[in-house]
């Protein structure tokens, strides 16, 4: 995944390697969480008008840090330690 693929204010959900990742971008800085919903592990989609992660097993909404907007997901996704070489997010 290309770093300038994620708009400003908004987020993609997809692959790094081998793990599913949400990014997001706010103020030109770059998040990447783990796609995995701490409530019962399915894999969350971006809400773009909305501004948060909603997994769209039961509902729970996560911000763009991963911390819990609304449950029933009472844990944060997991944030990725990550750089960025040549435009392309690579995981540490
Ligand atoms: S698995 Fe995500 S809300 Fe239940």
């Amino acid at each position: 995944m290309k770093a300038s693929e994620v708009a400003e204010g908004q987020g993609l959900s997809g692959e790094i390697g081998d793990r599913a990742v949400a990014v997001s971008s706010s103020g030109g800085v770059l998040t990447v969480l783990e796609n995995i919903c701490t409530h019962m592990g399915c894999q969350t989609g971006w809400e773009l008008s909305a501004g948060y992660w909603e997994c769209p097993c039961h509902g729970s909404r996560f911000n763009p840090d991963g911390s819990v907007l609304r449950g029933p997901a009472t844990l944060p996704l997991t944030s990725l330690a990550f750089h960025i070489e040549n435009d392309v997010i690579v995981l540490d």
